[in-house]
């Protein structure tokens, strides 16, 4: 059977994705009760990050130490592959000794490529392209706190980078509806919004894509990588805070997220993030459960408890 990697949201069926939320959540309580499983025992995580990370990388390598796994943290600093060694020979070697491979590049193609030479699971955490993972996180939390997102209304106010990316392909996985409102010259992909254009729609402002929406999502104005722009971003982005009276047009019980790390007075109000409607703790912490979930998939074939 050929190997199952995670590059990308359509990665996975809509069972498997019902299986991994209720994994996910089973994950959740036992970490409540202080219980925990050995269902990695003896596997191992391999991790290369190009780019800097807290929650990836704690919610990786705590998530499978907790379930009796190990993982290596490998930064450009540590492998060959930061002095020319092919993608495809590391992708080979690191292989035949991991069980699962987590990547956080700055080029999707390059997690294209190792996962084509790869013999074990590549999975994406992070990319130019897209961020996967967080949006686990993401419909996970949502979804604990409200019930099922599909047929919701998401509104999407910033960049149409990385995470905006991730939420259009969530939106046809998922089912819910999706506003996307950015500066000009910072929409999303056209080809991502044209596949899922009976979901996803371009608004005008970010008072259009947030009226009635169940939940507001943004992200930082300048990513990694960007941060040259940063100037000219503060500029273009201006109008584009998430503060309380944006956060009024919403539905009444309309929920806040940020991937995080945020910058408080630019893309959110502290008002909003510190206030009653955002979930970002949580959203943070749920990174955890539901990659465990999805390590445990890759790497076992199944979601422990749900053998049938
Ligand atoms: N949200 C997220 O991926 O955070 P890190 O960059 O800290 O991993
Ligand atoms: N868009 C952000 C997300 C960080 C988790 C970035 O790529 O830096």
């Amino acid at each position: 059977m050929a190997t199952r990697h995670f590059l990308s949201l359509m990665d996975l069926s809509a069972d498997e994705y019902r299986k991994l939320f209720a994994r996910a959540a089973a994950l959740k309580a036992r970490y409540g009760s202080k219980k925990r499983d050995r269902s990695l025992e003896g596997r191992v995580l391999g991790m290369i990050f190009e780019k800097a990370s807290t929650r990836t990388r704690i919610s990786f390598e705590s998530g499978v130490a907790q379930l009796g796994g190990d993982a290596i943290f490998l930064s450009p600093r540590d492998t060959q592959l930061g002095r020319g060694e092919p993608i495809a020979d590391s992708a080979r070697v690191v292989s035949r000794m991991v069980d699962a491979i987590i990547i956080r590049a700055n080029d999707h193609g390059m997690v294209e490529e190792f996962a084509r030479y790869s013999k074990v699971p590549v999975i994406n955490a992070l990319t130019d392209l897209n961020h996967p993972c967080q949006l686990l996180a993401d419909v996970f939390t949502y979804e604990q706190h409200r019930g099922s997102i599909q047929g919701r209304r998401v509104a999407w106010v910033g960049d149409g980078f990385n995470m905006c990316h991730s939420y259009i392909n969530a939106a046809q996985v998922f089912g819910f509806e999706l506003a996307i409102a950015t500066p000009p010259g910072y929409e999303p992909d056209e080809q991502l919004v044209a596949q899922a254009d009976d979901r996803v729609w371009l608004c005008k402002s970010p008072a259009d894509a947030v009226a009635g929406a169940d939940l507001v999502v943004t992200d930082v104005w300048a990513s990694m990588g960007q941060e040259e722009e940063r100037l000219k971003r503060l500029r273009d982005f201006a109008d584009f805070t998430v503060d309380n009276a944006l956060m009024q047009k919403a539905a009444d019980d309309a929920l806040f997220m940020h991937c995080l790390p945020a910058h408080r007075g630019e893309e959110v109000a502290a008002e909003v993030i510190d206030g009653p409607q955002s979930v970002v703790w949580d959203e943070a912490q749920a990174r955890m459960f539901t990659q465990q979930a999805l390590v445990e998939f890759l790497m076992l074939g199944y979601f422990p408890g749900q053998q049938d």
